[in-house]
């Protein structure tokens, strides 16, 4: 297979987005896949490899933004998935694909006691919160500054401040992301910073008896990809149980560390759990887990319905299916291995790093990686707030990469397959370390700057 040889071509991408820019904001659905001067269009993916419709191929490390936890059409999936669509792909009825995968996942992490599926990640938080406030009758929720969770108005409070309005670290705004998001939205967040668990409860403390619960994901991907401290999770744990404030974990990137997601790791159970992506096997997916006692707000049989709940394609037996199969193929051998290929592309990162002599560094956990254009981690979001200069570099650097047939994600974050091999890490190596030796000259005009 032929790794990109060349810059990409101005070819056929750059006459798709001219005719997309005409149908489409921006020329697209998902920002995210948005770069100048055009997106790359894929044409198909094997494995850890995708293709474009240039004929470029790269190594995949962005995996459709952590969700293709076996790579690009795994057979074992792709057979099991057209056997269904040949029978259909959604009815007015329920499906034994739905309870085979609920039973599959409510036994992978204690705190599962009862399952619901959706089709989003944002999905899955937006039920955790209205799941919680069904269950306090509260209204309020605490979130942690940076943190994103998705597009419903209260679980992107905050996600974008910035110096200019994020206020006092001691008391933290609640800012809009989208223009026109009610005040009354607003009011009903609590901002709280990451991994300072004594500023955060002294923050919660003001509003206990009007919070419905506090939402943390303990490897927040827009906070540097650094963990959170088992002090701050355990504080924030013990606090919401002595206060009755449900503790909601955001596991949509982070249910792939462990067996039973990150909580495991841990050893914590929240009250509730938000997953997606990668265990829809590569199809739209989100799922709320939880304990009986808080999930019942969901039960269509209790004499009142706390929080009435549905969606057409919710539980489709295409995800059901494809979700499955790729949890089941995720066992402990192969997370196990995963997250070791992980360790060796972090350390394999760093060495690079060392090797190009530019101040740099590399977080992460698991199967997962990000390199920062500062030479040190950051702890918090405004540590990881990027200062003047660091998006050229970091753009830069992804051109190169590109370039040079490593595809990441636009924050110079990587999320492993299980179709990766040392083969790839060692690629993506010598591409960061050859990237940085090439933009070093533009560190150097930073600090001088
Ligand atoms: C931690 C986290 N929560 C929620 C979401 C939202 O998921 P989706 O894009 O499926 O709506 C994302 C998406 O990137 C995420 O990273």
């Amino acid at each position: 297979m032929m790794l990109a040889p060349k810059k990409t071509p101005p070819g056929r991408s750059a006459e798709l987005y001219q005719r997309a820019l005409k149908v489409m904001p921006g020329g697209c659905s998902r920002n995210t896949v948005l770069r100048k001067p055009h997106p790359l269009y894929a044409a198909h993916g094997e494995g850890c490899y995708l293709t474009d419709i240039e004929g470029i191929t790269r190594i995949d490390f962005a995996n459709n933004m952590a969700s293709l936890i076996h790579g690009h059409a795994p057979p074992e999936i792709v057979d099991a998935i057209t056997e269904q669509l040949r029978l259909g792909t959604g009815f007015t009825m329920a499906t034994e694909a739905e309870v085979r995968f609920a039973e599959h996942m409510c036994n992978r992490a204690p705190s599962f006691d009862k399952i619901r599926f959706v089709n989003s990640g944002t999905e899955a938080v937006m039920s955790a919160l209205k799941a919680s406030r069904a269950f306090t009758g509260r209204a309020k929720i605490a979130k942690v500054e940076g943190a994103y969770h998705g597009l419903y108005d209260y679980a992107e409070v905050s996600q974008t401040s910035a110096p200019s309005n994020w206020g006092t670290i001691d008391s933290p705004s609640s800012v809009p992301v989208a223009y026109g998001t009610p005040a009354s939205a607003l009011d009903d967040v609590v901002v709280i910073p990451f991994n300072d668990a004594d500023r955060a409860i002294t923050i919660l403390e003001q509003h206990t008896d009007e919070l419905a619960c506090v939402l943390v994901d303990l490897l927040p991907h827009r906070i540097g990809l650094i963990p959170a401290e088992p002090e701050f999770v355990s504080k924030l744990r013990e606090w919401t149980r002595n206060n009755n404030v449900l503790f909601v974990l955001d596991e949509v990137i982070t249910f792939r560390c462990n067996y039973g997601g990150e909580q495991a790791s841990h050893n914590i159970a929240p009250d509730l759990t938000a997953m997606g992506k990668m265990i829809g096997g590569g199809f739209p997916v989100g799922a709320l887990a939880g304990s009986d006692a808080v999930m019942s707000v969901l039960d269509p049989l209790a004499e009142t319905v706390l929080f009435p709940h549905s969606g057409t394609f919710s539980a489709n037996p295409i995800t059901m299916t494809a979700g499955r199969i790729a949890m089941e193929l995720y066992d402990q051998s192969a997370i196990d291995r995963l997250n070791a290929l992980g360790e060796q592309a972090r350390a394999a990162i760093a060495d690079a790093i060392r090797a190009a002599d530019v101040p740099a560094c590399v977080t992460g956990t698991a199967s997962m990686f990000r390199i920062h254009m500062k030479p040190n981690p950051p702890s918090n979001y405004r540590e990881a707030y990027d200062k003047a200069g660091e998006d050229a570099l970091r753009r830069e650097f992804l051109d190169y990469a590109l370039d040079n047939g490593i595809l990441l994600v636009g924050t110079c974050t990587g999320m492993l397959s299980t179709a990766m091999t040392g083969k790839e890490i060692g690629r993506l190596a010598d591409v960061v370390e050859a990237a940085f030796r090439k933009i070093r000259p533009a560190f150097e005009r930073q600090s001088l700057a």
